[in-house]
């Protein structure tokens, strides 16, 4: 049984979807696991007037839908959750849910340690934090953080803003900005086989890699979600983020130590080392997609979809290439791609190492060799070597050694929710980006999206369920190189 972390958790956005399909269960885990026993309460709030045990029924079906759980321990659980209805915007709305949380903090004996979570708009964001502070919700004792929810801001300017709004209440270093993606276990798994393996850890550079490519590719389309969506595009929902924080693991230097602060520092090293583009670059090395109609009547163009404007100029899938002005990387492409509606869901990372120049002597030379993190859906890492054909010669092919998580080691892994809201109750930011990091992210993405507002590059069509526009090929193919997943 793991140690108890004692902590009073307040979800604003109480009642909403990513509560109920990720939250609850995260910690409900976290209760089973033993980092939550006895001194630990929920509160929750939204606008909503339900009363606590109206919301436990909510949490209770969120964590066992099916009744498969011990419903002793559930009981047990939903004891430590209550509820207050609340207005976010008026300082009015904190005066009840002050008195919830003191009571809840009195009744399990919970000394300070509160975190507070903001699943709600981020227009809200700002607000919450600063009621929080002036309307008397911080613990007098122990620690105070804040989680964030996506996203962070619309431009550097609109980021900037919300941090200084945060900074009025909070440190920065109180805040937990949430990027899921640093909470899969594969992503997780970039620094150990990178650090770890003194053989690639020594090859990492230059000399032996010609480049690295980081893949999210989705299946789904817009969905329910233009109000939002039509606004972000691929560029700011998944690149801006998601991408450059899985890139910040594979281009920083070794850091100091792998403590969070250090671990941050070697990462947002390399995003202030990134070339930021001008209008030709952003040409140059980047491209825009949107998808237009599949084969199957349910594949509808974008512009066709539900609440999407039809002269909708939004950008549902990217490609692109990253320079870091770092020795290491000097002439070794980045690239990235993220689209919707694609021909198949993947999220991962091949990094292309050199093909060698011994001369063997054969018909066959040795050619270049991949290492492949596959984060989701599957879980793998791959690697390809040269080894001898079956033949007189000493011509090479291509081997596969491949791994896999076993089915135990599967459901053993943490979900992304459940592993950031730990790491919040425990202090650790290592997986969590910081002011630094998502600054200089929005600087090197607003340089594209001007130049997309302003309309000054080609938008793309790609058929739903391809692989992106043929542009993107293009793009790697100029370098010698070419997408290693190819749907
Ligand atoms: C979210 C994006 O951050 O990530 C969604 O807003 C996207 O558009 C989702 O679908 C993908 O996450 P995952 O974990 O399903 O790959």
């Amino acid at each position: 049984m793991a140690s108890e972390i004692q902590t009073l958790i307040t979800f604003f956005g109480a009642t909403g979807d990513l509560a109920k399909r990720m939250l609850y269960p995260a910690v409900f885990n976290l209760y089973k696991k033993g980092y939550l026993q006895k001194h630990f309460a929920v509160v929750g709030t939204a606008r909503q007037d339900i009363t606590t045990d109206e919301f436990r029924e909510m949490v209770r079906h969120s964590i066992d839908a099916d009744g498969k759980q011990d419903s002793a321990q559930v009981n047990d659980f939903l004891k430590h959750f209550s509820y207050c209805a609340s207005d976010v915007t008026e300082a009015s709305g904190y005066h009840d849910l002050r008195a919830t949380i003191d009571a809840a903090e009195k009744e399990f004996d919970i000394p300070g340690n509160r975190i507070f979570y903001m699943s709600v708009a981020p227009r809200f964001f700002g607000t919450i934090a600063q009621y929080l502070k002036s309307e008397d919700l911080l613990a007098k004792q122990g620690f105070n953080r804040l989680m964030i929810e996506k996203p962070f801001g619309t431009s550097y300017e609109t980021a900037e803003a919300l941090q200084n709004e945060l900074e009025a209440a909070f440190n920065d270093d109180q805040l937990y900005r949430i990027d899921h993606f640093l909470g899969k276990e594969m992503v997780l798994n970039i620094a150990p086989i990178r650090f770890g393996n003194p053989v690639l850890a020594a090859a990492w550079n230059k000399d032996f890699i010609k480049n690295v490519q980081v893949t999210l590719a989705e299946t789904l389309g817009v969905e329910e979600r233009a109000g939002y969506y039509d606004t972000a595009g691929a560029l700011l929902d998944m690149i801006q983020n998601h991408a450059m924080q899985i890139v910040g693991w594979l281009a920083m230097e070794t850091p100091k130590s792998f403590k969070d602060q250090d671990i941050r520092d070697a990462k947002n090293a390399a995003f202030s080392s990134l070339k930021i583009y001008d209008e030709a670059e952003v040409n140059r090395y980047f491209v825009r997609g949107q998808y237009g109609a599949g084969q199957s009547p349910d594949q509808k163009a974008y512009t066709q979809e539900p609440d999407v404007p039809a002269d909708s100029k939004n950008n549902t899938y990217i490609a692109g290439e990253l320079q870091f002005n770092m020795p290491r990387w000097e002439g070794v492409p980045f690239y990235v791609r993220s689209g919707k509606r694609m021909a198949k869901k993947t999220t991962r990372v091949d990094v292309v190492f050199k093909a060698g120049t011994l001369p063997l002597g054969a018909a066959q030379e040795p050619q270049e060799t991949v290492l492949t993190i596959v984060v989701s859906p599957d879980e793998k890492i791959q690697m390809t070597l040269n080894a001898k054909d079956v033949s007189d010669t000493y011509s090479t092919h291509l081997i596969d050694l491949d791994w896999e998580p076993t089915a135990a080691e599967k459901a053993a892994t943490p979900a992304p929710y459940e592993r950031m809201i730990h790491d919040a109750m425990d202090g650790n930011g290592s997986n969590f980006a910081d002011w630094h990091g998502v600054a200089t992210a929005w600087k090197f993405t607003d340089a594209i999206s001007k130049v997309y507002a302003e309309n000054k590059a080609p938008l793309e069509t790609y058929p739903s369920g391809s692989m992106g526009p043929k542009a993107a090929d293009e793009l790697l193919a100029r370098n010698g190189d070419h997408w290693v997943f190819q749907g």
